[in-house]
């Protein structure tokens, strides 16, 4: 390969606009990838350019931010997050593939494994969660969904983009090695564990280097340390913005800098078409660094075997199967978060009637105390009720809005037979950002005449994502106030909310009889919220971020540090302090004079239909003079004590009581998703390793000879001391721990 053919491989084009310019380079062998393309006739039409009219023939590899579905949408990454069945998910992104190759693409820019703790952040819609193990095992299921089914993966964005001061995106983040590591890194290094043939950089500063020119991640972490010859991409433009970062003087030094980090493919930047042969000829890069990247980049195109197969069959495309659209019906069942039931739900009336289930299993509803009824008066109400394409959510290019079945339709044609629903249906509001009351008093009307109302409330898809970052996370517009109205109405209220993200909705919550979280829930967000509204499902989703009651909480996440005084109960809040109050230095503790420090909801929540009971935790430990050596396994026992066959979630956290630095309150380390008929009990147990207790260490040591220097060190290790163990339906740990000593 000349240089200038090896350059051409390192750019990645966006060929829908200026098509005929970026054709041309596509001819002269000046791009190694194109994205924003779709349709096989299309890609095969710029292919033949690439393999037919070049010197050597390299094909392009067409790339798409395929994020939660292709044509069919599947519940957001958050969403998906709240499933906490990877199984699931890995399905979902199989079939995603399936649809997405078929239009072409072999190269999709998720799953995103940024771990996020800020909900103000547009971007948690996008990636699975606060925590560090859940969003690994998401990303890694996404990862064999797409890449068993031909389509590469692209995990991002390496490293540490959620963390952004503010919850603003692209702003600056600040992050501790140790903390990098034992967090934010840990699902990159879970997602190419499980063969992630691909990365992408992020356009934040990490501690004041942006990371497509920070040659720590890119080349210490990723190549040496971690081995990985995955090919690494940056983001939309992340080189040239080095810039305006105010790390360059301009592109040239740009281009030089995300060299020298191996970041090997510009996507959309033009900064090594435009300098890198000029750095090469003026010796400041060695052609061997851009051998290094194009080697990925070809790796990466023989691995999707494009070079044997470098067209797609130009045949009708893959779209909404009845198995994708069953998958995601179930999914929006997996995924809707039970917060609060005063036992309204389920709403099915008739409790004789055994219901298909889409598990293949039937409930029988008898013991629910309900009103016998042959007609059902639902008043739909709320601007989320029946928008096809709000329902889909945020990075949804490909997703077409005419596919969606939304709540209203779902619970239109649901049948309840022998029972009738008689459907009233009032949105009260027209969108999510509505201000206008002019819908209230109908709304209100059509409330005084039905059993039950069914409030859809939420965000619009566009207010979450990429750079919709917001300062005040509560429900936008007027939804709130026509909340309180249809409460006076004193009618029972089931709120569903369907969101990008975290909404600070307590007072709603409040008012209403029951609240399902449902996030952006796709395609099929009407089935799956119908089939849950009525029992036909029980939802089993629990919740991925922690919920805070106020925005000036953030960032609250379960797995924080306990502080050396940590908050008292009941904290003295701002009404309490007497006038006058004079100063005191006892006795203070870690909280906000408006709030303790507890959430609105702890991460790992949801309710169910049924309940469940935990047994005493039994410890099995292999231990060698008194300390465990390789292993340990605890288990319980967890019976359904209610009606309703449903999955529970077991959830493994750790607490570490003493060490060498101060570790978190707990720790999520292991979960299932198991199904329990109701009535039965059955065992869970979970394995511990020393390494799952180990964490990244830390220390600065001081020499005084020959030089004074301090070194600075950075290991993982597990100390030898006391754990507290618990299997626990949520963070809150509230059953009984074992301890174990290390
Ligand atoms: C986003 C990436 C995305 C890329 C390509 C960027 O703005 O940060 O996540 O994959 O655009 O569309």
């Amino acid at each position: 390969m000349t240089l200038e053919e090896k350059i051409g491989q390192m750019n990645q084009l966006d060929p829908s606009w200026n098509a005929e310019e970026k054709e041309a380079l596509i001819r002269e062998g000046r791009v190694g990838s194109v994205f924003n393309i779709v349709g096989a006739k299309e890609l095969n039409r710029l292919q033949r350019m690439a393999v037919e009219e070049t010197r050597l023939g390299i094909p392009l590899v067409a790339a798409r931010d395929v994020i939660h579905g292709f044509r069919t949408i599947y519940p957001i990454p958050l969403g998906q997050g709240a499933s906490w069945n990877p199984e699931m998910v890995e399905k979902a992104a199989g079939l995603t593939a399936g649809e997405a190759v078929s239009a072409g693409i072999r190269w999709a820019f998720s799953p995103m494994v940024d771990v996020a703790h800020d909900p103000r952040w547009g971007r948690v819609a996008e990636g699975y969660g606060e925590d560090a193990y859940l969003t690994s095992t998401m990303g890694a299921a996404v990862v064999r969904g797409y890449q068993d089914n031909g389509m590469a993966a692209c995990v991002k964005h390496f490293a540490g983009y959620s963390a952004s001061e503010g919850g603003r995106d692209y702003n600056t983040t600040w992050i501790p090695e140790t903390q990098l590591r034992d967090i934010y890194l840990v699902p990159f290094r879970a997602a190419l564990d499980a063969g992630a043939m691909s990365l992408m950089c992020s356009f934040n500063d990490l501690n004041g280097l942006p990371s497509s020119a920070n040659p720590h991640l890119n080349i210490d972490i990723l190549r040496h340390e971690w081995q990985s010859d995955a090919l690494l991409v940056s983001d939309w433009g992340s080189g040239s913005d080095l810039v305006p970062h105010g790390l360059c003087a301009d592109k040239k030094e740009a281009a030089l800098r995300c060299i020298n980090a191996r970041m090997e493919m510009d996507m959309q930047g033009n900064i090594y078409t435009d300098y890198l042969a000029e750095l090469v000829a003026e010796g400041k890069v060695k052609e061997q660094q851009i051998d290094e990247c194009v080697r990925s980049i070809l790796r990466l195109k023989y691995r999707l075997g494009l070079f044997d197969n470098p067209y797609v069959p130009e045949t009708q495309p893959v779209a909404y199967s009845p198995e994708a659209l069953a998958l995601a019906t179930e999914m929006v069942e997996q995924s809707t978060v039970l917060l609060k039931n005063n036992g309204i739900l389920p709403l099915n009336i008739q409790h004789s009637t055994s219901l298909n289930s889409p598990y293949g299993f039937s409930r029988s509803f008898e013991a629910l105390p309900r009103k016998e009824l042959s007609t059902l008066n639902i008043l739909i109400t709320g601007p989320l009720a029946d928008q096809k394409k709000e329902q889909l959510g945020t990075w949804v290019f490909d997703g077409e809005p005419e596919h969606s079945i939304t709540p209203l339709m779902a619970l239109k044609s649901f049948n309840l037979q022998p029972s009738t629903l008689n459907i009233t249906y009032v949105p009260g509001l027209t969108y999510s950002r509505d201000k206008s009351t002019e819908g209230f008093a109908a709304a209100v009307q059509a409330a005084k005449k039905s059993d039950v109302i069914l409030f859809f409330a939420g965000e619009e898809a566009i207010l979450s994502g990429e750079a919709r970052c917001r300062a005040d996370i509560s429900l936008p517009g007027a939804q709130t106030q026509l909340l309180a109205e249809l409460k006076k109405t004193g009618k029972p209220i089931v709120l569903v909310v369907m969101a990008g993200r975290p909404l600070t909705i307590g007072a709603e919550c409040e008012m209403a009889d029951a609240v399902l979280y449902a996030f952006h829930g796709g395609t099929m967000a009407g089935p799956g919220l119908a089939n849950v509204i009525f029992g036909k499902a029980v939802p089993s989703g629990r919740l991925p971020m922690t919920f805070p009651k106020m925005v000036g909480q953030i960032p609250l996440y379960y797995n924080r540090h306990n502080t050396g005084r940590p908050s008292y109960d009941p904290p003295m809040l701002i009404d309490s302090i007497p006038i006058g109050c004079p100063q005191f230095s006892i006795g203070q503790s870690s909280y906000w004079l408006e709030t303790p420090t507890e959430p609105l909801f702890p991460f790992g929540f949801g309710l169910s239909y049924t309940t469940f009971e935990y047994g005493e935790p039994k410890l099995n430990e292999q231990m060698v003079n008194g300390k465990m050596v390789n292993n340990f396994t605890v288990s319980c026992e967890i019976t359904n004590t209610g009606n309703f066959d449903s999955y529970e979630v077991p959830q493994l956290y750790i607490r570490q009581l003493s060490g060498e630095l101060v570790r978190p309150i707990c720790e999520l380390k292991d979960y299932q998703k198991i199904f329990i008929p109701a009535g039965k009990t059955v065992t869970v147990s979970y394995q511990l390793t020393p390494e799952q207790l180990g964490y990244w260490h830390e220390e600065y040591s001081y020499t005084v000879h020959p030089t004074p220097y301090t070194s600075h060190q950075l290991w993982f290790a597990t100390d030898h001391t006391d754990f507290q163990v618990w299997i626990a339906p949520d963070s809150r740990c509230l059953t009984k721990p074992v301890t174990i000593s290390y």
